[in-house]
């Protein structure tokens, strides 16, 4: 084995927490403005240690025979619904991701989101370059508060917790809904009181509902056309988690219809196409997948990945393990 192992970066990353990686590893750099093609990938994989990767990449089984020397596959990303987990750990593979460093900076992005769509934000800036504002009027542009109603959060992890803590300053209330076990603190702000409720009645009783669930099985399309049908007219959807959680074509019916107020989303069925119905729409704000991306938050994303990579090739626990099935001991006891 090589003194400094081989690791394929996909992306770009900052220069910083490259050098790091730089510094006892041997880095094949993809530095392509669009995501690494599936051939590149494919042949670039091969002979690495470590692969860190970005949630635009399918690594799957393919990818992970042809990396039949990884080690490691870091995703730069919480969610991890673009890696084959199971068959990596099959096959000895370590795989991480980047929990708890992008929290805040997603849980903000998804009150900009909240207030957008409420307060007509974008619509008005459309309105506004398009030179067709008539000046100021007691009735203009009319959008509607959130002090007094329901946030209805769906999912309540690390993002979902940090949504909800962030109510009690616009006046809201929070109902949630949620298959998975609540996390104990809110961080640096107070929890505030809420209430568990069926993902039906959250849906039915909420002014806001907002999606913090990862993609899986159970939750591609949660968000159908039956379940935007039970919520109020009044409402907003929000959704910053992953968009095969909403069936795209209900929701663009739903808003054409007005049948529900209006959405927000950050993420998108088939990034980076969008339906196209929902480009022609007012009443949805539309954001290029920018959750986590802050400056600081992105350098953290990547430094943890890194100390992800070095901590495995150096015979260490990863810090942040994906959830899911043991590591197969590899046959060459590496
Ligand atoms: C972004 O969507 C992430 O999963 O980190």
């Amino acid at each position: 084995m090589s003194a400094r192992p081989a690791v394929l970066v996909t992306r770009r990353i900052p220069s910083s927490v490259l050098a790091t990686l730089d510094a006892s590893c041997d880095v094949d750099l993809y530095v392509g403005e669009e995501r690494i093609a599936r051939e590149e990938l494919l042949r670039r994989v091969r002979g690495k240690r470590a692969l860190i990767c970005l949630l635009t990449d399918l690594v799957d089984r393919e990818v992970l025979e042809a990396g039949a020397d990884l080690r490691i596959v870091a995703n730069i990303a919480v969610g991890y619904d673009n890696l084959d987990v199971a068959g990596a750990r099959a096959r000895g593979i370590e795989v991480t991701n980047t929990p708890d460093v992008l929290t805040e900076a997603t849980a903000e992005c998804t009150w900009a989101l909240i207030l957008a769509i409420t307060r007509r934000v974008a619509e008005g800036e459309r309105l506004l370059r398009a030179g067709a504002w008539k000046g100021w009027a007691l009735d203009f542009m009319l959008g509607s508060e959130l002090r007094g109603k329901q946030l209805g959060i769906v999912g309540l992890g690390r993002i979902g917790l940090a949504v909800a803590v962030r109510a009690p300053a616009f006046g809201m209330r929070v109902a949630y809904a949620t298959a998975d076990a609540v996390p104990a603190g809110g961080g640096l702000l107070p929890v505030p009181p809420m209430e568990e409720m069926s993902l039906d009645r959250l849906l039915a009783t909420s002014h806001v509902v907002s999606l913090h669930v990862p993609l899986t099985d159970r939750t591609r399309h949660l968000i159908d056309g039956r379940a935007l049908a039970r919520m109020r007219r009044n409402a907003f959807l929000v959704n910053t988690s992953r968009g095969p959680v909403i069936d795209e074509a209900a929701l663009a019916w739903a808003l054409r219809e007005r049948l529900i107020a209006g959405a927000a989303l950050d993420v998108y069925e088939r990034e980076p196409a969008v339906h196209p119905d929902l480009l022609s729409l007012e009443n949805v704000v539309l954001a290029p997948h920018i959750g986590s991306a802050t400056t600081e938050t992105r350098t953290a994303m990547a430094e943890l990945a890194v100390r992800n990579v070095l901590a495995v090739l150096s015979g260490q626990p990863a810090l942040t393990p994906i959830p899911g099935p043991p590591l197969v001991r590899r046959r060459d006891g590496a």
